[in-house]
């Protein structure tokens, strides 16, 4: 029997026809996530196999949509496809790899669900007096079918005034608004509703934005209890007053802001590896919470040094790699093997 996690040696295209065949593999996997070479700008080794070294850009973006619709057979119904890709140019004009990549799997039956621009911060400026530095990825998202498994809640990220240490007071002690005409019964109310709060809330369990200027007094110049976002911006998208099934709270989670379609993650080494491509892993943690749980199957058809194998040993997900190089399986083996085993959902 086959141990976990397994890193198979080939090429990815025939690795993933020959997985298909397997009646155990079929539908088994929640998430494929991977970051295929980029179109001619490096060479990993000397296998004419090698993706990225193709005649055209025409054959690059064929094979990669040939391979991701093999891919589809191993998606559960509910899973779904993350490709980390690049665009590349020649003679000047970008080749729109991506977007290609995109419209073809889009025909073959994926639902695009995102575009995420991956900006690295840490990019490498490039000494070009014509063209921009190139200080992005995409990360695209597609679904299977369109109910599709995913997890906000672990992913949330603290808004920029809880980044920059204002406002770090407890949600109950931010209700600090001067009430003109205070209404005790209705503070009470108010305050045991948010007291009470969950972490999942309902509409109906939480106060209205109207529930509170009525009790408090509106003060708009202050900020909501739990995102610390102006009250006023709420006016001024005329999202208060006598909205009253508008419940501010149900947009204001405790747990964080929903982390948006940009993501500012620096690129980084790790492990010791000089490997020129290695994504970073808290990107493909982002990735692996939201879109699997505990114990489910992820497959990375390109898994280089293995870091979506070191994040799934991490998170407690089975892991599945395949690439082309024996020196790439064998380091991405021992970096698994080295990482440290924790769950941090
Ligand atoms: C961009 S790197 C992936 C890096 C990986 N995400 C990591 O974090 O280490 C692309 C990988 O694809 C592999 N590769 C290239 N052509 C391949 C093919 N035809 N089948 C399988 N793997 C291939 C390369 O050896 C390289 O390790």
């Amino acid at each position: 029997m086959a141990r976990y996690p397994l890193f198979i040696e080939g090429d990815a295209g025939t690795v993933i026809d020959q997985l298909s065949q397997v009646p155990g593999h079929r539908k088994k996997y929640s998430l494929i996530v991977t970051s295929p070479p980029y179109y001619k700008h490096r060479k990993y080794g000397d296998d004419v196999r090698e993706m990225g070294r193709e005649s055209s850009d025409s054959t690059f973006v064929e094979r990669l949509i040939a391979l991701f619709a093999k891919c589809r057979r191993l998606l559960r119904d509910d899973g779904s496809l993350w490709v980390v890709i690049g665009d590349s140019r020649r003679n000047y004009g970008k080749l729109l790899i991506p977007h290609r990549l995109t419209a073809g799997l889009v025909r073959e039956g994926y639902i695009l669900r995102e575009d995420i621009i991956w900006y690295k911060r840490n990019y490498i400026a490039s000494g070009s007096q014509i063209n921009f530095s190139q200080a992005y990825e995409y990360v695209l998202f597609f679904s299977k079918c369109s109910s599709c498994f995913t997890n906000m809640d672990l992913i949330r990220t603290k808004g920029n005034e809880v980044k920059e240490g204002r406002n770090k007071e407890q949600p109950l002690n931010m209700l600090q608004f001067g009430p003109i005409h205070p209404d005790k019964k209705k503070i009470a109310s108010v305050t045991k509703k948010i007291a009470n709060w969950n972490a999942t809330p309902t509409a109906e369990s939480l106060p209205s934005t109207s529930d509170i200027a009525s009790a408090y007094g509106y003060d708009p110049e202050k900020f909501c209890p739990t995102c610390y976002r102006k009250f006023k911006r709420h006016v001024t998208r005329n999202r208060i007053g006598e909205h009253k099934h508008y419940p501010i709270f149900a947009v204001c989670n405790s747990r964080g802001k929903n982390p948006g379609n940009v993501w500012d993650i620096a690129t980084k080494a790790h492990h010791g590896n000089e490997h020129f491509a290695i994504f970073p892993e808290e990107l493909v943690e982002r990735i692996v919470k939201f879109a699997t749980q505990k114990g489910d199957w992820v497959l990375d058809p390109f898994s280089g040094r293995g870091t979506t194998g070191i994040i799934c040993k991490k998170l407690k997900r089975r892991f599945v790699g395949i690439d082309l190089y024996p020196h790439n399986v064998s380091l991405s083996k021992k970096n698994v093997q080295n990482a440290p085993a924790y769950d941090s959902d």
